[in-house]
């Protein structure tokens, strides 16, 4: 996912605040293939498709658009957002989902309450987990006040996205969530994951691959201080219960010493952008998972909880050249594969995972074309694609 790479903190500012991550956009969509293919030569995988795996990473957020629909979801009484008409369709099968509200781009922000509680009423027909990517324009405290008024059983892990070359969106982000745990409880927090790609990021600007090179150890060291510091926050908040503090990272790009400083590690796993074909995706995005994060973190004396942070599948392009990846085709009927293959299986054998992502968010499409914008669930507007929603109660 390639467009993904960028950090939202000051990408989409009026003016166009170019930061490093947009000039590097497009030199690491092209590096992180040869990157992760030639670490997994060296670990000498030689499960087929593993060997070309690439593990994009993608970031969730959105701005204002047109996409917003507030009729999406009907409530008995219109003052009560806990009301809300249940769809057939959706079922709650889903660990987790992706989710970023629109409109949560610093500075341009523009989300809303209202726009947010509508999400919330959908994303809990299909799941009780969502992820967030970032805590600027107040999305953690919409979240949970959306959380509130629609009384659904819903836990998220709030994020804090940071970048190596300007601690001024940590600090910022440190503020919002502190405000958002001060003022909602800890109730419906999973973790709080600081950090988003910030490993792949860091050595891509740094000319580094090997996350845990000398480089990757300088990079990691940064980060590391401000995972450090979200655990001191919030150890001084005198909380009700404890919340983790983890990261979330492209799935070749965790180093060690971050790991071990983490009580969980999210990583992003894409069979798409790996050119995986939808008959091998799901078994493919398990294995992976399996070998490169999972047993690996099990060794680490700390044992971090590992989740797939992404893994999903577009159902469409917006240019025809850029349908496939290799055998992988966007597609609607591979998305219904992917979701029937994928989803109750990962359930069933206990894979803790966020399924990518709940909407089509139209600013990725128009900034990055190809595939980046399609990837929802649901259209941009909140109406659920022409798929089946697989029938499994999630753990
Ligand atoms: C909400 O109610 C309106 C009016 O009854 C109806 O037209 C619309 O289809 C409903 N929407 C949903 C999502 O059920
Ligand atoms: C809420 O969801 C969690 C899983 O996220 C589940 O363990 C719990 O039983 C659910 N609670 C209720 C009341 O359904
Ligand atoms: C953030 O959202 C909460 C919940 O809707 C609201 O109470 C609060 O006023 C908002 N803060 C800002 C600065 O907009
Ligand atoms: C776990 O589920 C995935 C599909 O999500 C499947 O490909 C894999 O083989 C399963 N693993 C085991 C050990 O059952
Ligand atoms: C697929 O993308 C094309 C090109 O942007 C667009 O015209 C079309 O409406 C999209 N299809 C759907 C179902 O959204
Ligand atoms: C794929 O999309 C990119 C970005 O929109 C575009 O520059 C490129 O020409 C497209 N590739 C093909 C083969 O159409
Ligand atoms: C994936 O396939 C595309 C062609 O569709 C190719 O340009 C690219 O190099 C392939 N990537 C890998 C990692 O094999
Ligand atoms: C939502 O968007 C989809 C795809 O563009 C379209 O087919 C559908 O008619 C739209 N639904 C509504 C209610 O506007």
């Amino acid at each position: 996912m390639s467009g993904q790479t960028r950090g939202y903190s000051d990408l989409e500012g009026p003016g166009g605040n170019t930061n490093w991550l947009e000039k590097q956009e497009s030199r690491s969509r092209r590096s992180r293939w040869i990157v992760i293919g030639s670490i997994l030569g060296l670990i000498g995988l030689i499960v087929i498709g593993v060997a070309l795996g690439v593990t994009l990473s993608k970031k969730s957020s959105s701005k204002s658009s047109s996409g917003s629909s507030s009729g999406a979801v009907n409530q008995s009484d219109p003052n009560d957002p806990s009301t809300f008409q249940k769809d057939a369709n959706l079922k709650q099968s889903f660990y987790g989902i992706a989710y970023t509200p629109e409109g949560s781009q610093y500075p341009a922000c523009g989300n809303s309450l209202d726009q947010v509680i509508t999400d919330i009423q959908l994303l809990s027909q299909l799941t009780t987990r969502i992820r967030l990517y970032g805590a600027d324009c107040n999305q953690s405290a919409l979240v949970l006040e959306a959380i509130k008024q629609t009384k659904v059983n819903m836990t998220v892990w709030l994020a804090n996205y940071n970048i190596p070359t300007d601690n001024t969106p940590y600090t910022r982000q440190k503020a919002a969530i502190q405000s958002a745990i001060e003022t909602y409880g800890t109730d419906h927090i999973g973790g709080v994951t600081v950090g988003n790609e910030y490993m792949l990021n860091y050595l891509n600007a740094n000319g580094a691959t090997d996350p845990n090179s000398a480089v990757g150890n300088q990079g990691a060291a940064l980060l590391k201080t401000d995972i450090d510091d979200t655990r001191t926050m919030l150890s001084g908040m005198n909380l009700a219960t404890h919340i983790p503090v983890g990261t979330a990272e492209a799935g070749s790009y965790f180093n060690t010493e971050v790991l071990e400083d983490v009580e969980y590690g999210m990583s992003n796993v894409h069979p798409w952008f790996a050119n995986v074909s939808i008959d091998q995706a799901a078994s493919w995005t398990w294995d992976f998972f399996d070998q490169q994060n999972v047993e690996p973190a099990a060794a680490l004396s700390n044992s971090p909880k590992m989740y797939i942070a992404e893994t999903g599948w577009p159902s469409n392009s917006s240019d025809a050249g850029n349908e496939s990846n290799g055998p992988s085709t966007a597609s609607t009927a591979n998305l219904q594969t992917f979701l029937d293959t994928f989803v109750c299986q990962a359930n069933q054998n206990g894979t803790g995972y966020f399924y990518f992502e709940y909407f089509d968010e139209i600013w990725k499409d128009q900034q990055f074309g190809g595939v980046e914008g399609w990837w929802g669930l649901f259209y941009a507007n909140r109406t659920l694609k022409p798929i089946t929603i697989p029938d499994c109660q999630s753990p």
